[in-house]
């Protein structure tokens, strides 16, 4: 019996990690689901923004599954997706992009299967900005050896795991020479224990025109955070759609599968949305707790449903059915 906590989120949140459970259920995981309520407008008047009995709940149970949750635009609104990352000390987000059958793209006619590993604790993203004069403003980029390490180490091990030869390295050290310079010096260290693996290092602005021109030459690619968050959006734009993008953050305190997508409040509540990157997080969630064989019937079933083109969401072309009869007919197929 595994243990999950589950964070439906707001939008349409409620209705995809709903289909992931019901997903995870049929494909015959014995779970015990403890779900959390986050509602970001009553969290925002608190010191810590996730109350420590949820931190608890979240640090006590094997991995949560969780819904996106909105941010509104405006001053002060703190996320609590960030707020989770930090609790739970999710240094790694994982984000694979495969070509899915069935579903068009401007890709279809190349095979694409590569993952996005971005360090998720540091970098700019430390938000160190301070106003040096009125016209001034100068923001910290923070690099480790640690981090820096520890993030190579989880790309290597992720592409042994899941069947990758080759790892690339994308960095900017030509012009940020001590800080992407150390990454880059700790990536060649780490990499050097992993001798079945082959290695290259790419600078990002290539990398950015290589993920365009031809994505299928990459397999698990590792990157500072910056980076990472702008090249996983291209390359989840490369595959056709939001609606199908799952992604992982695992951490030292727990680990996190969530869509890439956020609520969607233009859909929200109309059955409208599509299931599939919760239920492919979800897949994600269940490889990482060790039922990988369920895991690849998931994504087996949501395969072959897309490539029948019978039944979809109206995000892929051509869709016209709801959230509830693709998971149905996902939940068939298995
Ligand atoms: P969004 O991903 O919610 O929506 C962008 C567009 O994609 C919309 O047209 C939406 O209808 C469509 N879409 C997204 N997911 C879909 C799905 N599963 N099926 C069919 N269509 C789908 O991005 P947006 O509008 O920028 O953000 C809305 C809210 O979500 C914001 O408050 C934002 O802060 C939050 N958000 C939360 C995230 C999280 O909790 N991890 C991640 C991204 C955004
Ligand atoms: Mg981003």
């Amino acid at each position: 019996m595994h243990t999950f906590s589950l964070i439906p989120g707001d939008g349409i949140g409620p209705e995809v990690t709903g289909a992931a459970v019901a997903v995870v259920e049929a494909a015959g995981v014995k779970a015990c689901w403890e779900r959390i309520i986050l509602d970001p407008a009553q969290l925002q008047n608190r010191e810590e923004l996730i109350p420590q009995e949820i931190v608890a709940t979240l640090r006590s149970t094997e991995a949560t599954l969780k819904g996106p949750i909105t941010t509104p635009i405006g001053s002060g609104f703190r996320s609590v997706t960030v707020a989770l990352r930090r609790v739970l000390g999710l240094y790694a987000n994982v984000r694979p992009v495969r070509t899915m059958p069935g579903v068009y793209s401007r890709y279809s006619d190349v095979k694409i299967d590569l993952v996005i590993v971005r360090e998720n604790t540091e970098d700019l993203y430390v938000s160190i900005e301070r106003a040096v004069d009125p016209n001034t403003v100068e923001a910290i980029k923070l690099i480790t050896r640690p981090a820096s390490e520890r993030i190579v180490d989880f790309a290597c091990q992720y592409a042994k795991a899941n069947g990758y030869r080759h790892v690339t390295a994308v960095h900017k050290s030509n012009v940020l020479r001590l800080s992407d310079g150390l990454f880059l010096e700790a990536a060649r260290a780490v990499k050097a224990q992993y001798p079945t693996l082959t290695y290259s290092e790419m600078i990002v602005d290539n990398a950015a025109m290589q993920l365009v021109v031809r994505p299928e030459q990459f397999q698990v690619m590792v990157m500072p955070n910056l980076y990472g968050d702008i090249l996983s959006d291209l390359a989840a734009g490369l595959i056709g759609g939001l609606g199908l993008a799952p992604s992982a953050n695992i951490g030292t305190q727990g680990a996190l599968f969530e869509p890439v997508h956020g609520s969607a409040p233009d859909i929200a509540g109309q059955n409208k949305a599509n299931p599939v990157a919760c239920i492919l997080s979800a897949a994600m969630m269940l490889d990482h707790v060790g039922e990988q064989e369920a895991a690849k019937r998931v994504r087996k079933a949501v395969d072959s449903v897309l490539e029948q083109r019978e039944v979809r969401t109206p995000d892929l072309a051509g869709g016209k059915n709801t959230t509830k009869e693709m998971t149905q007919a996902i939940i068939e197929a298995l």
